[in-house]
């Protein structure tokens, strides 16, 4: 029986699986990943047990931040494909049972967007400028920046353009800030949501939703050096740039938006803000969910998972929504590697895993086999819980960290431009094309640092004119033949098929749709004073009775198990006592 997903409220417990497009599958060999690549992989999603696809950028880009920089919000980057590609792509989801979630990135464009362009040509205090941020540099002929502020990418968050005028971008020079104070970009994002909404899109995720609003006039602009651009966060709303109170208006217009459609449309905010302010992006009357990043924050520790999960919960309490659960995505180092690394509380700001390589000189300090046996307790954790849960493409391979991409193949900004005490190669260990192939591949040992050329682990096809394809737009190592899709879908054992079991049971025994409040969490599975284990139960939804518990044992020792039946384990293991770094699923 399945009690998922076919309500107006879907989303609030759908478990969501993100594609980053250029390096998700290739059908047409110019070894970046294609819309039709997505339509090609449709029956692999939907066996996996998901109930969603969320795609990252797939609109016209000149790629300075991985199609975060937006030339065109309706329409499809022809490198990836047409509109007519995408509707089918739509279509294939739809019949499949999936929904569909795209992108929205409103608090910049692209340097080359029309409008930008349009703003370099005209002449300072023109309506072409005020949909920008252009204000008068310091100095005799404005030579200097207006304020000391650097750019979250690294450098000046300035830039001059030449008539004493310059224009702020919190992220790289290509990506200009739009100000929201201009009623055009107010008209522009609406046509937007109606453009893909009325195309079927089912909900949107928005990029940097916690920024939009700025307020760079009632202070000096010197004045306001005392707040960085770094994502400080603050609960007084006076940060000129984060989480000001004004931005909750855009969400409750673009909220009347969602409301023509039936079903109304939703959306899930990308908000880096202070817990306790959560849940205002996540209410009904303006976006529907927020994205809660403590699991992708928090390091291998009981206390910062349970953290996590009150805090999440009470978010979705105040907010009369659902939490989400985030454990990966194309911004943070791979978690099957977060988890081997050493845990030293970092609060997840290892997020660029290669950052260790390049610091300490010494071997790459990842144990493979133990990251993968905390992934394997950890998605059972997370899909035990209600709410949506986030799942990033590859993640259900158990994919690692590429870590050593070298410097000459690297396309995140964030390795050209930033330096925080030490050179970061960014996000780009996470984003490698996946492997759905190993035939065709030589076979290396887990840590050769070899990487492929010719054939791509199935990821390019061959071109239409029948000649190879191109190299894969970033280089794939050859140990990822071990984590192939075909590979995993032979080995009974293997992430892949663990997803696909827990998945499953999810969707037909755990997805109510009546109440998903702090009630649900009991603390009587086990012992009080087991600090070292998570431990939770529920009802389960199939009108079998009983309740559902999962255990996860963070501890250095086995934890003796409540009895009941067990409908699934992380690892196999004998006896009632769960063991170090494992996790079950039972009806008790
Ligand atoms: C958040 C996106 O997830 C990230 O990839 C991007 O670089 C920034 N926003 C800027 O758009």
């Amino acid at each position: 029986m399945t009690l998922n997903n076919t309500h107006d409220d879907w989303w609030k417990q759908a478990v969501v699986y993100q594609i980053y497009p250029r390096s998700f599958r290739d059908v047409n060999g110019d070894g970046l990943g294609d819309v039709a690549g997505i339509t090609a992989q449709m029956g692999y999603i939907k066996e996996l047990g998901v109930d969603a696809l969320w795609l990252s950028p797939f609109y016209p880009s000149e790629l300075a931040d991985g199609g975060y920089d937006v030339i065109d919000y309706r329409n499809v980057d022809p490198r990836l494909g047409t509109l007519d590609d995408f509707d089918t792509m739509v279509t294939a989801a739809h019949d499949a049972g999936l929904k569909i979630i795209v992108d929205i990135v409103p608090n910049h464009t692209s340097n080359m967007h029309p409008w930008f362009q349009a703003a370099l040509a005209a002449a300072p205090g023109s309506p072409e400028r005020d949909r920008y941020i252009f204000r008068h540099g310091e100095g005799e002929h404005g030579e200097l920046p207006p304020n000391d502020w650097q750019s979250l990418f690294g450098g000046p968050a300035w830039e001059a353009v030449g008539d004493g005028e310059w224009y702020l971008h919190l992220f790289t020079k290509e990506q200009p800030d739009l100000n929201w104070k201009n009623n055009d970009v107010h008209e522009d994002f609406k046509r937007t949501l109606r453009f893909w909404s009325d195309r079927g899109v089912d909900g949107f995720r928005i990029d940097v939703a916690h920024g939009l609003a700025k307020d760079l006039d009632s202070r000096p602009l010197k004045e306001l050096e005392r707040w960085t651009v770094a994502n400080d966060q603050s609960i007084t709303g006076e940060h000129p740039l984060w989480d000001r109170p004004e931005v909750h208006d855009i969400y409750r217009e673009w909220n009347r938006v969602f409301n023509e459609y039936d079903p109304p449309r939703f959306a899930v905010a990308e908000a880096w803000v202070v817990p306790e302010h959560q849940h205002l992006y996540a209410s009904e009357q303006e976006l529907g969910q927020v994205f809660n990043f403590e699991f992708a924050k928090a390091d291998w520790f009981a206390d910062e998972f349970r953290t996590a999960i009150l805090e999440g919960l009470s978010s979705a309490d105040e907010s009369k929504s659902t939490t989400t659960w985030v454990m990966s995505n194309h911004d943070v180092c791979r978690h099957a590697s977060r988890y081997g690394l050493p845990q030293v509380r970092t609060n997840g700001y290892h997020i660029l895993a290669n950052d260790w390589l390049l610091r300490s000189g010494e071997t790459y300090p990842e144990d493979r086999e133990l990251g993968a046996r905390r992934a394997r307790a950890a998605i059972l954790m997370e899909l035990g819980l209600p709410g949506s849960v986030y799942v990033y493409q590859g993640e259900e391979l158990g994919l690692p960290e590429v870590p050593n991409i070298p410097w000459d193949r690297l396309e995140d900004p964030v390795a050209f431009n930033t330096d925080h005490g030490g050179a970061q190669k960014g996000r780009d260990g996470c984003r490698v094309p996946l492997p759905w192939r190993a035939a065709d591949m030589p076979r290396a040992a887990a840590w050769d640092p070899a990487f492929g050329t010719g054939a791509s682990f199935g990821f390019s096809d061959a071109k239409p004119d029948g000649s190879a394809a191109d190299n894969p737009h970033l280089p794939q190592p050859l140990w990822y033949a071990d984590f192939a899709a075909d590979t995993e879908d032979a080995d009974d054992a293997s992430m892949l098929n663990l997803y696909r079991r827990a998945l499953h049971w999810r969707q037909n025994h755990l997805t109510p749709t009546g109440d998903l409040s702090l009630a649900w969490l009991d603390d009587d599975v086990l012992d009080p004073g087991e600090s070292d284990v998570i431990a939770y139960a529920r009802p389960v939804a199939d009108g079998d009775g009983g309740r559902f518990a999962c255990i996860v044992n963070f501890g250095p020792t086995p934890v003796e198990l409540p009895h009941g039946d067990i409908v699934l384990r992380s690892t196999p293991f004998d006896g009632y006592s769960l063991p170090v770094d494992a996790a079950i699923w039972m009806r008790i």
